[in-house]
């Protein structure tokens, strides 16, 4: 929201929500041995049965179902643009680019690859690791802001990996928080849905849209996959321990990449324009980014919404194994870290070789902190993503 000097304040929640009402997902028609029609809750944060937290407080659960992730895997293209690269086409420096962003290599899809190509390689990586046949997935969930096809590209990722029993497929919309949202909805699906397996994959290739004379926003973002199996286990086991979800439509003006009219189609004539109607053939513009703005907003309402997660998982910053936040500037990372006083070596980083991409970056750090030993089965993990929407949420889990 604009303030009186004009400069964005987004609301950022307080810990507002410790006795209020549940947030989380509804899902109705269940019915109880009692015969009464009731509400599931999707969230771990509500009433419900109670478990031991991993530091030994007790933490709000729900009777029933848990989720837990088993299997992650990423994919990255093959094509590396390096900050020397980039100062090549616009007026910029290794120097800057490293100082202002801790980012020094991106990956690009070039014009012959395909982004559904690279979600899927992800996808087979994490069923894998899993040990689950992709025929036993009962929900992909694509959380891209850059899909291929306009109606969304989850179904595709079904047909790569030759899932046979059509499970329901579908994209996610919401930028560099997609993942984050994707792995709470992964659980709502499971604790009240009756689903089984899950794939949750992040993967975006906002190259594509990047404004390449741009230096203040091209140097940033790079393109990548990752996906994590979200699987049912019982409610002792569940791994998402709670978590937090904000959009503020507000912020929308400081980054974005919105519809324009394509310019032929003012021309008499053509497509769509004859009698006035609704343009046609729209495409989407550049990234267009307030960075000064988007930074504030991260180090501002990312903090908070981790500490509101913590609350709920009744865990603190120094009692967590991991802080992994979505990969867009290490500075926001660092001043995260240091709010939340989790040291350095508990942070996970790897933004310095791919940039930001977008919601892949979550599920793409964790699988490499995964199959290099740092993460390992137990471990719990304080997760958040942010960007355009705005969006922000995060998320404590455990992984395996
Ligand atoms: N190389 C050299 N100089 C540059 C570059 C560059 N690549 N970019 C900007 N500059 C210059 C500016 O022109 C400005 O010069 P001036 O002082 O002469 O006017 C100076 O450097 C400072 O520019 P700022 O924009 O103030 O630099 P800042 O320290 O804010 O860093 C940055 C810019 C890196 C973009 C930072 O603001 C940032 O990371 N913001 C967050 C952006 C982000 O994370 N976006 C993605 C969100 S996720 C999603 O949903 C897509």
């Amino acid at each position: 929201m604009a303030n009186a000097s004009g400069l964005f304040t987004p609301t950022v929640p307080t810990v507002r929500r410790r006795f209020s009402p549940p947030l989380g997902i509804y899902r109705s028609g269940f019915w109880f041995s009692d015969g009464v029609s009731r509400r599931t809750v999707c969230s771990s944060s509500t009433q419900g049965a109670e478990k031991l937290s991993p530091s030994g407080s007790r933490v709000p659960r729900l009777a029933g179902k848990g989720c837990k992730l088993v299997g992650c895997g990423s994919a990255v293209p093959t094509v590396q643009i390096s900050n020397d690269d980039l100062s090549k086409i616009v007026d910029t420096s290794d120097e800057w680019i490293s100082v202002r962003t801790g980012i020094r290599n991106r990956r690009i899809l070039s014009r012959k690859d395909s982004l559904i190509d690279l979600a899927a390689e992800a996808a087979k990586k994490a069923l894998q690791m899993a040990e689950v046949d992709p025929d036993d997935v009962d929900l992909v969930l694509l959380c891209t802001s850059t899909p291929e096809d306009l109606f969304g590209s989850a179904p595709q990722i079904q047909k790569a990996l030759g899932c046979k029993n059509n499970p329901l497929a579908y994209d996610i919309t919401a930028a560099c928080s997609g993942f984050i949202l994707g792995l709470v909805s992964a659980a709502c699906h499971i604790r009240g849905g009756g689903f089984n397996n899950v794939l949750v994959i992040g993967a975006d290739a906002l190259s594509r849209y990047v404004d390449w004379t741009d230096r203040g926003s091209c140097i940033l973002f790079g393109d990548a996959a990752g996906a994590v199996l979200v699987q049912a286990c019982n409610s002792e086991e569940d791994g998402l321990f709670a978590f937090d979800m904000h959009s503020d439509g507000e912020g929308q003006r400081h980054l974005k990449a919105g519809i324009k009219e394509n310019e032929t189609d003012k021309e008499p004539g053509t497509n769509g324009s004859l009698v006035g109607l609704l343009p046609k053939g729209s495409a989407y513009s550049c990234i267009q980014m307030n960075g000064k703005e988007v930074f504030r907003f991260a180090v501002r309402a990312v903090p908070q919404s981790i500490e509101s997660a913590l609350e709920k998982a009744g865990l603190t910053g120094s009692s967590i194994d991991w802080l992994l936040l979505h990969q867009a500037n290490q500075r926001i990372i660092d001043a995260v870290a240091t709010r939340l006083d989790v040291p350095y070596e508990r942070v996970i980083s790897n933004l310095a070789n791919y940039g930001n991409t977008s919601a892949a970056s979550i599920p793409l750090a964790l699988d490499e902190a995964v199959r290099s030993g740092k993460v390992q089965a137990g471990h719990t993990i304080a997760t958040a993503g942010f960007g355009a929407g705005l969006t922000w949420g995060s998320a404590i889990v455990r992984w395996g």
